[in-house]
């Protein structure tokens, strides 16, 4: 058990997918992998250690932002030993030439969090992705003919802005897609020596206001976790 997780040492597979929402990975679980069994319930961040083509994994949910993923991905570091984490999740493209569903591999994440600040003495970390899974995932969209780019986000602390330029400096600088927790994920990553990626499907369009449907959302969804499923199996 660790503070904000349940789970007794050893249920907590070595290779785990995250995503915000607890009850996206219930379902997740419940259909992707063999005798799922639930191994947090703390907080309703529900998570479920099961097995994927005879490999154990785990799926578990770790909320909205970087503040709330980076201590799940603290305790499961250092307190059940994970060494590989994919996060499946959603972004908003910053990018007309983003079609709302493409997969998106994040290479790095910029962000506006103060987190990295704290942390650095006031420098900039550069998060950055796992090559080997980065790799591994374009592999595999490429053998199942999945279309996806590979690009930077950036990891914000802010959904509802009033500020509509914000953007701009990040989008002039090439960033393609926003979310809320890459940045800290790999941040974590690196300081605990895991291999990390977010697989990523673009949900909206913060400059056409596009939106994804919530059918065509649960389709992303399992997309990004069978693509992720099957980078565990090589990584
Ligand atoms: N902003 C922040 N996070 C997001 C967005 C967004 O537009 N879309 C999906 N995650």
């Amino acid at each position: 058990m660790s503070i904000h997780i349940g789970a007794r040492e050893g249920e907590i597979a070595e290779a785990i997918i995250i995503s915000g929402d607890p009850l996206r990975i219930k379902h997740m679980a419940s259909i992707l992998l063999e005798d799922a069994v639930c191994v947090n319930e703390v907080r309703g961040m529900l998570g479920y250690t099961g097995w994927y083509q005879g490999q154990r994994i785990s799926m578990m949910g770790t909320g909205m932002g970087m503040p709330s993923t980076a201590i799940y991905l603290h305790e499961l570091a250092q307190s059940y030993h994970v060494k590989t984490v994919i996060r499946a999740g959603t972004m908003g493209a910053m990018n007309a030439a983003l079609d709302l569903g493409d997969v998106f591999l994040a290479i790095s994440a910029s962000t506006d969090s103060a987190m990295n600040k704290l942390t650095f003495n006031d420098g900039d970390f550069a998060p950055t992705a796992s090559f080997e899974l980065l790799e591994g995932a374009a592999s595999i969209c490429k053998s199942k003919q999945i279309p996806f780019k590979v690009g930077q986000v950036l990891s914000t602390d802010v959904f509802y802005s009033e500020d509509e330029h914000r953007l701009q400096p990040w989008m002039r600088h090439g960033v393609l897609g926003i979310e809320m927790e890459t940045a800290a994920i790999y941040t974590m990553a690196a300081r605990f020596g895991m291999k990390a990626l977010s697989v990523l499907s673009v949900s909206d369009n913060v400059i056409t206001g596009a939106s994804a449907s919530s059918e065509s959302r649960e389709k992303q969804y399992r997309q990004m976790f069978e693509i992720a499923l099957e980078v565990l199996k090589v990584a």
